[in-house]
């Protein structure tokens, strides 16, 4: 399975904790250079993840390889692997400078050595000069770049960050998000990012783990996993969707036709590899559905609920049949909103639908 590119593989990793499985049956091949993020709800099994990575748990069955090689029974002090963790402090009673050279004195590197890298994290960090302050001196966006840097300075063959933002504000947040991605590929390190944020994972990442219950439920781009889920928890958890329950009725080509009782009516989707008669879960985003025009091929009747205005958009919620649907509109310059009460066509291309497999024990698998 293994290809050339992989660097790190997890294959079939199980962890338990008494009678909890918090990883379930793992495999990732994570590739060199890439930055791969792993996403999912609190207690999915990230962090425990990333803990077996480092060496601190164990697995109970299952494989971690870097290069091909097993690394069980690797101390964790002796992986080719850079920490940051939210709540891993730096040295309170050492500088930044010691902060950041305390894994090469470690390694016992000559003196020189150590001053030039952590002078080139430093820089890496945007913290020049920042080398002799202490660390109660920075600000908390600071101490991150700084434990980033002590990370880095070792040249680890993968960086495994969990949630390393999430202390901070949304503005400062941001503006790190873009240094940490800058900073990836400069350096080319294979990161290993954690975070329960979909926002943040879609914005930074090469590819998303979505995990579930401790098991990866989508390994795939980030436009994949927005635009194509597979799953209904992938398509729900990764942004705001409309979910439709519905049975297909024909199939032409790549275009299947769906039969959603709740609409009331017959609505396009891609086809992908559904049947006739099988019963299948929709998922359309907001944003897929448009107000229809005379040249749509075609349209369903919807009256206006409820707007909201937010920043580039306006957010509606409409009444179609029985349903509730989500419709997100760019918000022309000069152009009223739609009202409250107005009557209005929907559309939407039918490869901007997606079809999902029914969740496990619902009617008309
Ligand atoms: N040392 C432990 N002993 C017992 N249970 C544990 C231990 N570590 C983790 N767990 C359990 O394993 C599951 C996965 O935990 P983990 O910390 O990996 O979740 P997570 O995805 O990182 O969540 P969060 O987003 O909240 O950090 C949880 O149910 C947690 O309670
Ligand atoms: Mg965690």
């Amino acid at each position: 399975m293994a290809q050339p590119d992989t660097l790190l593989t997890l294959d079939g990793v199980v962890k338990t904790f008494g009678r909890h499985r918090a990883v379930d049956g793992v495999s990732l091949a994570v590739r060199r250079g890439e930055f791969l993020t792993l996403l999912g709800p609190s207690g999915c099994g990230k962090t425990t993840i990333l803990r077996m990575v480092a060496g601190f748990e164990h697995p109970d069955s299952g494989t971690i390889a870097i290069d091909g090689k097993p690394i069980q029974g690797i101390p964790p002090y002796r992986r080719p692997i850079g920490l940051v963790f939210q709540n891993l402090a730096l040295f309170p009673h050492l500088t930044v400078g010691e902060n950041i050279a305390f894994g090469l004195r470690v390694r016992r590197q000559p003196a020189e050595t150590i001053a030039r890298s952590v002078d080139e994290a430093l820089a890496l960090v945007e913290l020049s000069g920042y080398g002799e302050r202490r660390v109660h001196e920075l600000s908390g966006g600071q101490r991150q770049r700084v434990a980033l840097a002590r990370a880095l300075v070792i040249r680890p063959a993968v960086m495994l960050l969990d949630e390393p933002l999430g202390a901070l504000d949304l503005k400062l947040r941001r503006q790190l998000q873009l240094e940490l991605k800058q900073i990836q590929q400069r350096t080319g390190t294979t990161f290993i990012f954690v975070t329960h944020d979909q926002e943040e994972a879609i914005t930074m990442s090469d590819r998303i783990a979505v995990m579930n219950g401790g098991r990866v439920e989508q390994l795939d781009t980030a436009d994949r996993v927005y635009n194509r889920p597979t799953t209904e928890f992938v398509a729900t958890f990764v942004g705001d969707t409309n979910l439709l329950t519905g049975r297909v009725s024909s199939v032409a080509g790549p275009t299947a036709t769906v039969s959603v009782p709740v609409l009331g009516r017959d609505v396009p989707a891609p086809a992908g590899d559904a049947r006739a008669g099988t019963g299948v879960r929709l998922s359309i985003r907001p944003e897929n559905v448009r107000f229809a025009d005379s040249a749509s091929p075609w349209r369903m009747d919807a009256r206006v609920l409820e707007v909201v205005y937010a920043g580039a958009a306006h957010r509606y919620t409409v009444e179609a049949g029985e349903a509730r649907l989500l419709v997100a509109a760019p918000a022309s310059p000069g152009t009223a909103p739609l009202a409250v009460g107005q009557r209005v066509a929907l559309t939407w291309a039918a490869d901007d639908a997606v079809l999902l497999a029914p969740p496990a024990g619902s009617p008309g698998r």
